[in-house]
């Protein structure tokens, strides 16, 4: 078993690192070496301050994707057009494919499993939502079973660390934000962080397998959490609220509803203790009732985590390709969604 490993940044090196530590348990799983041969950057002079043979690093993705040799493709590089160009590319010529970017798997999620499908591979991507919070599995299993009538989430680690610690730290947005980039948490750009466009997404994949439709990250309304000032957060905390970016989804009298906003919530509610980079997601299903997931959103180790769980998923041949049932698969339109307010 061979990985072409495209991105080695805080999601790469991670899963790179998880690999070769465990290296036994996979050499008595398959009864051979797990090999990470080739890795794609940008750069392949740049100082790494990781152990890795210089001839591992490769600039050109095709390497990779055109390797024979190479059964399965981590994509962590992030962005969109050669992310998903890469992806489809590995999926065409028969290998599986993992990903962490949520951006492609909101944009391409039906055309990338039916190709993966076509071919008989998996395309995964737990990673994409809830960083090292399990979520994509367990809901895809819930799914077969209930019907979901509420989605409700903080899913972006970066904002609820800016949240936190502008009210417990009395903290300056920028400087929070700043903490946040060093802490590998953030987007190359944070924009999508701050501008609740990275949780839009996440709550449009999560929602399109809960719901079984494909929902449309453009269609759901959104406010992030830059005009938030540390002037706001002081008076929140004296009235004894705080302020969460929460992502809601839910299906009502044959609607659905789905929002993405900041919003008050009493200090002493449970959305108001996750605090830092951690997220929380709560379904409601018919039969089971609610469930919550919480746990670290995002970061080098918990986000690499979830890749290798799907690495894992392959090698056991324990994947499901589907969260959307084929029949019932119709696209949302704008009266289909109104906003949750
Ligand atoms: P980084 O910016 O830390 O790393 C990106 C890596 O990809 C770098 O090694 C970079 O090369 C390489 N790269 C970027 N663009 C190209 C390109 N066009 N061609 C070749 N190599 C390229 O990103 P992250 O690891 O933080 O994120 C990766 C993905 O994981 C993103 O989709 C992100 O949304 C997702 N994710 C991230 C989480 C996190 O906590 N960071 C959590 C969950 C998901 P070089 O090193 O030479 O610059
Ligand atoms: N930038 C994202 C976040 C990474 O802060 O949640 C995890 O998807």
């Amino acid at each position: 078993m061979n990985i072409g490993l495209l991105g080695f940044g805080t999601v790469g090196t991670g899963v790179y690192e998880i690999i070769n530590k465990r290296k036994d348990f996979f050499r008595s799983l398959i009864g051979k070496d797990l090999n990470i041969n080739k890795v794609l950057v940008k750069d392949t002079t740049k100082d790494r301050n990781i152990n890795i043979s210089k001839d591992k690093l490769i600039d050109n993705p095709y390497f990779i994707l055109d390797d024979p040799n190479i059964d399965i493709v981590i994509e962590a590089i992030g962005g969109t057009a050669e992310a998903y160009a890469y992806i489809k590319h590995a999926l065409t010529t028969g290998k599986h494919v993992i990903t962490a970017n949520k951006a492609v798997v909101a944009k391409h999620m039906k055309e990338l499993m039916d190709l993966a499908n076509k071919n008989k591979k998996a395309f995964l991507y737990e990673a994409s939502v809830g960083g090292g919070v399990p979520i994509i599995k367990p809901l895809k299993q819930q799914v077969t079973l209930n019907d979901i009538e509420e989605i409700k989430s903080i899913l972006n680690g970066t904002s609820n660390f800016i949240l936190s610690k502008m009210i417990r730290e009395d903290l300056e947005f920028t400087d929070a934000l700043h903490i946040a980039q060093e802490l590998g948490y953030a987007e190359a750009d944070p924009t999508d962080d701050i501008e609740g466009y990275d949780v839009r997404r996440k709550l449009a994949i999560l929602s399109t397998i809960a719901f079984k439709r494909e929902v449309k990250e453009e269609y759901i309304h959104c406010r992030g959490i830059r005009t938030i000032k540390s002037v706001d957060t002081k008076v929140i905390k004296e009235l004894g609220y705080t302020v969460k970016l929460l992502a809601k989804a839910s299906f009502k009298s044959n609607k659905y509803y789905l929002s993405v906003e900041p919003s008050l919530l009493p200090d002493d509610s449970f959305y108001a203790k996750v605090e830092n980079a951690n997220n929380l997601i709560s379904i409601i299903g018919n039969d089971i009732g609610e469930l919550k997931f919480y746990g670290q959103g995002a970061g080098k180790f918990p986000t690499a985590n979830a890749v290798v769980s799907d690495v894992l998923d392959i090698l056991y041949n324990n994947y499901q390709n589907y969260g959307i049932d084929e029949g019932t698969y119709k696209l949302c339109n704008n009266t289909d969604l109104v906003k949750d307010r």
